[in-house]
């Protein structure tokens, strides 16, 4: 990868970077084709990342298909898929941990202990390895793009990180590898998410500044809904993740709901 890396970068050519944990869906598909406007050449890694996965989380349930994914990624004109095994990204010895001192503690950083350590670690990792110029996320994972953003800047890595809008499915659920645990029930009431996030738009919309009575209006239509339990619901500064009591000014609104027992999270800009 390094040198493949290396002599793309010789010869003058740009590199974007899409990593991501495998089981593809047109959300991973749209981060591919923004890095094809932005760069020569697009790579994407495909590692599911042990360090990121909690002791009760779903790390060997994680799906999986790397034929399908490697169809995926040749039909999308990826010119090289980089796949390495855990043993090359946490050799013997490996001992490094990249933290954050503010943004994990926001959010699913406060049920998902060290998540954002992994994360951050690996993706320093495999950004030394692929040495892109540019780096896509997706916006439905706003922590995670957060902190990479604030990585990079603060180790001056001099790698431009680009957001990409979710992908929705035609109801609204925000594509994610996840969805495929769902029950056809779940899946129905996998659409609340989406939905108390435009109602909560609505009501922004029509007036309401308290942060307290949006939330507690969408924690309201979520729960009357089969097999949901909420995590987290919170409406706050798009830059620091603090909680904004009073909405008067655009604020980003972010969830994290279990349906059934898959975790699924969303989140939306909301602007008075
Ligand atoms: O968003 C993901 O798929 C993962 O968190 C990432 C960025 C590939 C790091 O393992």
């Amino acid at each position: 990868m390094r040198g493949f890396s290396s002599d793309l970068r010789r010869s003058g050519k740009t590199i974007a970077f899409v990593p991501t944990m495998g089981f593809l869906h047109p959300g991973h598909l749209s981060l591919m084709e923004k890095g094809k406007s932005l760069a020569d050449h697009v790579v994407v890694s495909i590692f599911i990342n042990p360090t990121q996965f909690g002791p009760n989380e779903d790390l060997s349930a994680y799906p999986k298909d790397e034929t399908r994914d490697l169809e995926m990624t040749r039909k999308a004109g990826v010119d090289a898929v980089f796949l390495p095994d855990a043993n090359q990204i946490y050799p013997e010895g490996f001992q490094t941990v990249v933290s954050l001192k503010f943004l994990p503690g926001h959010l699913c950083g406060l049920s998902r202990p060290g998540h954002f350590d992994g994360v951050a670690t690996v993706v320093t990792k495999l950004l030394g390895i692929v040495r892109p110029h540019k780096a896509i996320f997706g916006e439905k994972d706003y922590q995670q793009l957060a902190i990479i953003r604030q990585m990079v800047k603060d180790l001056e890595m001099g790698i431009d990180i680009v957001g990409a809008p979710i992908v929705r499915e035609a109801d609204g659920l925000a594509m994610s590898s996840r969805n495929m645990y769902l029950t056809s029930s779940q899946r129905q009431s996998a659409t609340c998410l989406y939905q108390a996030l435009l109602a909560s738009r609505q009501l922004v919309q029509d007036g309401e500044t308290s942060a307290a009575a949006i939330t507690r209006s969408a924690a309201a239509r979520i729960t009357m809904v089969p097999e949901t339990t909420i995590d987290y619901i919170t409406i706050c500064d798009p830059q620091t993740l603090d909680d904004v009591p009073v909405v008067n000014g655009p604020v980003l609104m972010a969830m994290a709901v279990k349906v059934g027992k898959t975790r699924l999270i969303d989140n939306l800009m909301l602007t008075p």
